[in-house]
C-alpha cells in the first residue's frame, strides 16, 4: 500500500493555522484521499491530557520539553505512524517546528537535548510537508486579543510575538524542500489556493 503524506502547519499565534488545516483536509478528502486531521499538543487521549496540564500550569522549559515530546511519542506511534501506514494522509496543526521555536528558541532550551529528543520520538515520521504561516507581530496581538480567553502562550507581547515569528521564519528559510512559507494575512481562501498548489505538485502528482 502506498504510504500516506504528512503535512504539518506551523506559525505564531493567530497565524490561520486551523482555518487553513480545515480547508486542506476538505480538499484532500474532496480528491478522494482518507484524511486525519490532528494537532499538538494533542492528538491522543494521553495528549490532550498532556496539553490540558501544560496549557493551564507554568512549567519549566525543560518540563515542557518533556512533556511536549510525551505527547508527541504517543502521537506518532498511535495515530501518525499508522494512519501513514495504511495510506492515509494525516494534516497536523503544530508539530516539531513548535518545540523548536517555543521551546528551543524562545525559552532557550538547548539545542541538542530538543535534536535528541526530537530523534528519539519522531523519526523517521518527519512531515513530507510544513506550511508555514507568517504575520507580522501586531497583526498576532490584534487577533490573539480578539479572541477573547488567552491561553498563556497568547497573553504576550508583541516582542515575544516578533521573537516566534523570527524563529518560524529562520525554520522555513533552513528547510526549503520540507517547508513553504505563506503570507498569513492574505484572505484566507487564497492562503487554501497556494496550499493546494504546492500540495497538488510536491505530493500528488505521481501518486495515482
Ligand atoms: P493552542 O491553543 O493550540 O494554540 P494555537 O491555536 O496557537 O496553535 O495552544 C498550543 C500552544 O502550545 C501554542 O501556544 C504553542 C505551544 N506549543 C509549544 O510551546 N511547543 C510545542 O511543541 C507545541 C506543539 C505547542
Amino acid at each position: 500500500m502506498t504510504r500516506g503524506k504528512f503535512i504539518t502547519f506551523e506559525g505564531g499565534e493567530g497565524s490561520g493555522k486551523s482555518t487553513q488545516v480545515a480547508l486542506l483536509a476538505g480538499r484532500l478528502r474532496g480528491a478522494g484521499l482518507s484524511t486525519v486531521v490532528t494537532r499538538e499538543p494533542g492528538g491522543t487521549p494521553l495528549g490532550e491530557s498532556i496539553r490540558a496540564l501544560v496549557l493551564e500550569a507554568e512549567p519549566e522549559p525543560v518540563t515542557e520539553l518533556l512533556l511536549f515530546a510525551a505527547a508527541r511519542a504517543e502521537h506518532v506511534a498511535k495515530v501518525i505512524r499508522p494512519a501513514l501506514a495504511h495510506g492515509t494522509w494525516v494534516v497536523c496543526d503544530r508539530f516539531i517546528d513548535s518545540t523548536r521555536v517555543y521551546q528551543g528558541m524562545l525559552a532557550g532550551v538547548p539545542q541538542n537535548l530538543i535534536e535528541a529528543i526530537e530523534a528519539e520520538s519522531v523519526a523517521p515520521h518527519y512531515p513530507d510537508l510544513t506550511f508555514v504561516l507568517d504575520i507580522p507581530a501586531g497583526d498576532a496581538l490584534a487577533r490573539t486579543q480578539s479572541r477573547g480567553a488567552l491561553s498563556r502562550f497568547d497573553a504576550a507581547n508583541a516582542d515575544y510575538h516578533d521573537r516566534l515569528r523570527q524563529g518560524f521564519l529562520d525554520i522555513a528559510r533552513a528547510e526549503p524542500s520540507r517547508c513553504v512559507l505563506l503570507d498569513g494575512t492574505r484572505d484566507p481562501e487564497l492562503i487554501a489556493d497556494d496550499i493546494w498548489t504546492v500540495v497538488a505538485s510536491r505530493l500528488l502528482a505521481g501518486t495515482s
